[in-house]
């Protein structure tokens, strides 16, 4: 996949850089340039099953823990066993998976639930995940050695390597030869029967695009009658609250594609899914919403809105449920922007935020007044 999707990248980029030179530049002139080499080894960071890709280093089980309690606890737990924010990533390995490179509790019925080590298959997958995407709040901030630590570390919890081990890029293989489901992994099914796994086998569906006499188009017969929409409780509250999508609000109508704009507190999800067109402001409220926007520009260049969105739960509280709590209280708001802190709305805690006392005062101001948009 790493493969694939580096190749569509460097067609991309090429393709936008009129590459071939002269012949394709002058088709767009003016558009785009060619990448540099330093801007393709940026993007160019991935780590193949084979290792290759990996960057030389090395980190202790021991500077692991450090990282670990620092950046990486409050989301997955102290010993990676947290099921608040993600699934688990440590637990339900045994000594005897490691030899046999199956893990046995993936086919225990009573087994409660699956972790990341019990699953993953190549350490190079870890290796490469946290390296470009976690912590999730500030992916790629980690140096080469945290995340070879860091991995020790989450590796030692699972009891694939011990205490004192240092990982690198000498010893990976040997820790590979180790991992509990390294021989989980099957391509003798029919999901990929491509070439690139021997071809022997029959795609699960194979169908061929209809050109001419074609069955006409099948009509819906069936749809969720309105009184069914909100049957099992609104849906949006039963996702896993982190990630881009919450599913739908089923206390309110759907909204459908050419309705006019929902009231100012309908989920902003649904409002951009079918791109409404925003009922106009008034003049009045165009100065307020100028300070509005200035708050709002800097959640987002603080990154507040990876666990924070206006009017919806995240990983923290709504900031319209905030400034209802706090209405007027702008400089305790700006002092616990600063500060984080935990226990006031869950189990969660906001870790201390690095942004200036300006912002943080727009920032309460905004919040004291309401959290307009
Ligand atoms: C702010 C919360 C947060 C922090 C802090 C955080 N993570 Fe994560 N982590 C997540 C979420 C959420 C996911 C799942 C993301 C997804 O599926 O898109 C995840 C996924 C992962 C996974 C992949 C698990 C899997 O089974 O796919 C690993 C490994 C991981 N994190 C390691 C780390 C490490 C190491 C750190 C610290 C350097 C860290 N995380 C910090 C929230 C966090
Ligand atoms: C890693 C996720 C995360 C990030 C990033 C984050 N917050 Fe929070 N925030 C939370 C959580 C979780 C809580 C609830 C804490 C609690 O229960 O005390 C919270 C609570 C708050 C509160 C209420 C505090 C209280 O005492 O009730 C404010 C205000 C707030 N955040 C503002 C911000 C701002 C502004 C930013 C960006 C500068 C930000 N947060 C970034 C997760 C986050």
């Amino acid at each position: 996949m790493f493969r694939f999707r580096k190749a569509v990248l460097l067609t991309a980029l090429f393709a936008a850089a009129g590459f071939a030179g002269a012949q394709t530049a002058s088709h767009y002139p003016g558009v785009g340039r060619l990448a540099t080499p330093k801007e393709v080894a940026a993007w160019d960071i991935d780590v193949r099953a084979d290792f290759k890709g990996l960057p030389a280093g090395s980190g202790t089980v021991a500077k692991g823990q450090d990282i670990w309690e620092g950046k990486c606890a409050q989301c997955h737990g102290f010993f990676g066993e947290s099921g608040e924010v993600f699934s688990p990533l440590v637990g339900g390995i045994t000594p005897e998976d490691i030899k046999t490179g199956h893990v046995a509790n993936l086919t225990n019925r009573n087994f409660p639930g699956r972790t990341t080590f019990m699953k993953v298959a190549s350490l190079s997958t870890i290796w490469d995940y946290i390296n470009r995407a976690m912590p999730w709040t500030a992916p790629k901030s980690l140096t080469t050695d945290e995340v070879y630590a860091v991995t020790a570390f989450l590796l030692n919890l699972n009891g694939i390597v011990p205490d004192n081990y240092t990982l690198s890029d000498k010893n990976i293989a040997e820790v590979q030869a180790r991992m509990p489901n390294r021989n989980g992994m099957t391509t003798a099914h029919n999901m990929w029967p491509g070439n690139e796994f021997g071809g022997t086998k029959k795609s699960d569906t194979s169908n061929v695009a209809c050109m001419k006499d074609c069955a006409p188009e099948p009509k819906l017969a069936s749809f969720l009658p309105d009184f069914a929409r909100n049957a099992h409780g609104n849906l949006a509250e039963q996702n896993r609250p982190v990630g881009a999508q919450h599913g739908a609000d089923t206390t309110r109508p759907e909204v459908k594609l050419g309705d006019v704009a929902p009231a100012p507190a309908a989920p902003v999800a649904a409002a951009q899914t079918v791109g409404q067109v925003k009922p106009a402001a008034s003049p009045k409220a165009d100065a307020a919403s100028a300070d509005n926007k200035a708050a709002l520009a800097l959640l987002q260049k603080n990154n507040c809105t990876a666990c924070h969105a206006v009017d919806k739960k995240i990983l923290g509280p709504s900031f319209v449920d905030i400034a209802k709590k706090y209405a007027g209280k702008a400089d305790y708001l700006a002092g616990k922007i600063k500060s984080g802190g935990s226990g006031v709305w869950g189990p969660i805690p906001m870790p201390a935020q690095t942004l200036s006392d300006a912002e943080a005062n727009t920032i309460g101001t905004w919040l004291a007044a309401g959290a307009g948009k």
